[in-house]
């Protein structure tokens, strides 16, 4: 359980974030995929980091203290449709430096939306984290959405996409903000990174 979390900083540069002084976990998917919606439930802090219904709504690299002890960091999203060439460049430099760059990252939850099947925006990315040895697992978002049969047969195939990709299946979990699903395995696993 997350018994303190607060805001620290937002920012545009990657070199402007906090002193690398604890480990660091970050949370990247598709806008809208519920990556603040997620971080919300994690920490039971309701508005720490702002939803929207309107894709795009993070644009910044936002990081938390949490606990004393580790840093937790909500990324925009990529994949918004309607933004403009530049926003998008400055996107991948700021966010591909972020993830390359930023020495006490020690773990990366990329969000997958367990509604869809697998979306290519998101094989090419997860492909480019595995290329860069950015070390990332995956976390289906939304599953109350659908029926369980649903959600599993989307991870099951999207599961399959990334074997292929990699040879084998990097840890994932299933989560719901709405029903808290996934809450425990995803702390308890964190829990274990930032021990390390
Ligand atoms: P950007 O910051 O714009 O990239 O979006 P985001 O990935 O942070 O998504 P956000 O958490 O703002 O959620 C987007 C929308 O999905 C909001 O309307 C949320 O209420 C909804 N949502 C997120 N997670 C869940 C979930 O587990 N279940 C349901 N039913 N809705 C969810
Ligand atoms: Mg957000």
């Amino acid at each position: 359980m997350i018994r303190k979390a607060q805001f620290v900083v937002s920012n545009t540069d990657p070199t402007k974030c906090p002193k690398p002084d604890r480990a660091e976990i970050a949370f990247i998917g598709r806008s809208n995929v519920g990556k603040s919606s997620l971080i919300n439930m994690l920490t039971g802090v309701k508005e720490l980091a702002k939803t929207s219904q309107k894709p795009g709504k993070t644009q910044l690299v936002n990081h938390f203290m949490i606990d004393d002890r580790w840093y937790l960091v909500d990324l925009p999203g990529y994949g918004f449709a309607k933004v403009s060439k530049d926003r998008k460049e400055k996107w991948e430099q700021m966010i591909s430096e972020y993830l390359t760059s930023r020495e006490n990252l020690c773990g990366v939850f990329v969000l997958i939306d367990s509604r869809l099947e697998p979306q290519t925006i998101d094989l090419e990315f997860l492909n480019w984290c595995g290329e860069e040895d950015v070390p990332f697992v995956v976390a289906f978002t939304k599953a109350d959405k659908q029926s369980k049969s649903q959600t599993d047969k989307n991870v099951r195939a999207f599961l399959n996409k990334l074997e292929d990709i990699f040879g084998d299946i990097p840890d994932y979990f299933v989560t719901s903000a709405e029903k808290h699903a996934g809450k425990d395995q995803v702390l308890s696993f964190i829990s274990e990174l930032v021990s390390e």
